[in-house]
């Protein structure tokens, strides 16, 4: 019951509307989180989606739990570039698909700080006076297109039950990625024009994970810049991975490649590459919206799924809306059909619950808690296993 007091809690802040804005809910969890964003250069790997780069750079968030009541800070929630371009693709869609949603109204209560050409504010490291805790380190991979801010929210909501979270974008696949130059990369159809551009955009996908993980694990400088102080990562062996539905299929991939991975959560996303032929001994958890159109695709792979496994559905869930949308839509009071029916902030709830328990799972033995069975407190999961109709 922890859980639907929290979020009684959550809604009751969500409501503090400002005149200049409207503030996302705190964070439930028993840690408040800094968010770090840095962007990182991989000399050994060429860019390939931008003409007149040399070589691959992209830009993450690292989200790192801090104790209660450490600092307080209301930053943006999506840079301009990054608003301005998603706002005008909303309303662009096709209807009912298009929405006019003002993204930056959203400030998220978070200190938010670009750490690329050096240190954090010193105001950030009061927390300096507790001792080091150790927390496990989970990847996030967005879907194809989408810039990394619309999961910012989600995932400060599950880092604030204590894990360090790295959330990445990837370049010429995510509609913009801006820099801390103020350069920016645009999306480029070699990321999706044919399945061969889609695999090999997975792969890309798959070794900014590796590299990213390779960063935090041996660059100091890095760490002490994007984690707050007196965090460590428990282990860069054993690293939980999630996505949305591209980024679903980037998990279970970067689980293939690298063994550092040891488990895998694809939200909604469809299945590409070497799973389908070689299968897949990770712990993996699938999770389906409520239009059924995409586990018809996993019923081929889920056989060769050898470790453990599990499907849910979400009642009320539509692709599009598996992210922080469905929540920003809710509360500027948009109406927005082909985000699904759910509550933004209960979707948000259960992804971070049933992912806690899942990683804690996959990374540390523990039992399968929710994923035990169906719970009375979240009546939208349904437990399924793939098939052709619902
Ligand atoms: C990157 O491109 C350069 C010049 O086009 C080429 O010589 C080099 O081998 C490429 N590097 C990699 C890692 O593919
Ligand atoms: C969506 O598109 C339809 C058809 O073009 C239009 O009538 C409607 O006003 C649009 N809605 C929004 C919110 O832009
Ligand atoms: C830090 O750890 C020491 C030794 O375990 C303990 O005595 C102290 O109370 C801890 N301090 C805080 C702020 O948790
Ligand atoms: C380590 O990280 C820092 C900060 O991002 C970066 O400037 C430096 O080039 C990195 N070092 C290596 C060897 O990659």
């Amino acid at each position: 019951m922890m859980r639907g007091a929290a979020l009684v809690g959550a809604i009751a802040s969500a409501l503090i509307s400002l005149a200049q804005g409207i503030l996302l809910p705190s964070p439930p969890g028993p840690y408040d989180v800094t968010l770090r964003t840095t962007e990182l250069n991989d000399f050994s790997r060429n860019e390939t989606y931008a003409s007149g780069a040399d070589h691959r750079r992209i830009m993450v968030s690292v989200f790192s739990p801090i104790p209660k009541g450490s600092e307080s800070c209301e930053s943006i929630y999506m840079p301009d570039a990054v608003a301005n371009y998603e706002m005008k693709y909303y309303s662009s869609l096709p209807a009912p698909a298009n929405i006019t949603l003002d993204i930056k109204q959203f400030k998220q209560q978070v200190c938010s700080v670009d750490v690329t050409h050096g240190k954090p504010h010193q105001n950030l490291d009061r927390q300096a006076v507790h001792n080091t805790t150790s927390f496990p380190l989970i990847f996030f991979s967005p879907g194809h297109g989408g810039p990394r801010f619309w999961y910012h929210f989600m995932l400060q909501h599950f880092a604030s039950y204590g894990y360090i979270v790295v959330l990445m974008d990837h370049p010429g696949d995510s509609h913009i990625v801006e820099f801390p130059d103020g350069s920016t990369i645009l999306y480029s159809p070699d990321t999706s024009a044919t399945e061969d551009a889609i695999e090999r955009n997975l792969l890309v996908r798959t070794a900014d994970a590796s590299f990213t993980l390779d960063q935090l694990s041996f660059n100091c400088t890095l760490r002490h810049l994007v984690f707050s102080s007196h965090v460590r990562a428990e282990s860069f062996e054993r690293v939980g991975i999630w996505g949305h539905s591209f980024g679903g299929d980037t998990a279970v991939s970067a689980n293939l490649e690298d063994k550092r991975f040891s488990g895998a959560i694809n939200l909604d996303g469809y299945l590409y590459g070497r799973v389908q032929k070689d299968g897949f001994d990770r712990p993996a958890l699938f999770i389906e919206d409520d239009d059924g159109l995409t586990s018809p695709h996993w019923i081929a792979t889920w056989p060769l799924i050898r470790g453990y496994r599990q499907m849910l559905r979400l009642k009320g869930t539509l692709h599009y809306g598996l992210m922080d949308d469905r929540l920003l839509a809710d509360l500027a009071g948009v109406d927005a059909p082909t985000l699904g029916s759910i509550d933004g902030l209960t979707l948000i709830e259960t992804f971070t619950a049933y992912a806690r328990d899942f990683f804690e799972f996959a990374l540390h033995g523990q039992g399968l808690g929710l994923l035990e069975g169906p719970s009375p407190e979240y009546p939208q999961v349904v437990f399924d296993e793939p098939r052709e109709d619902q």
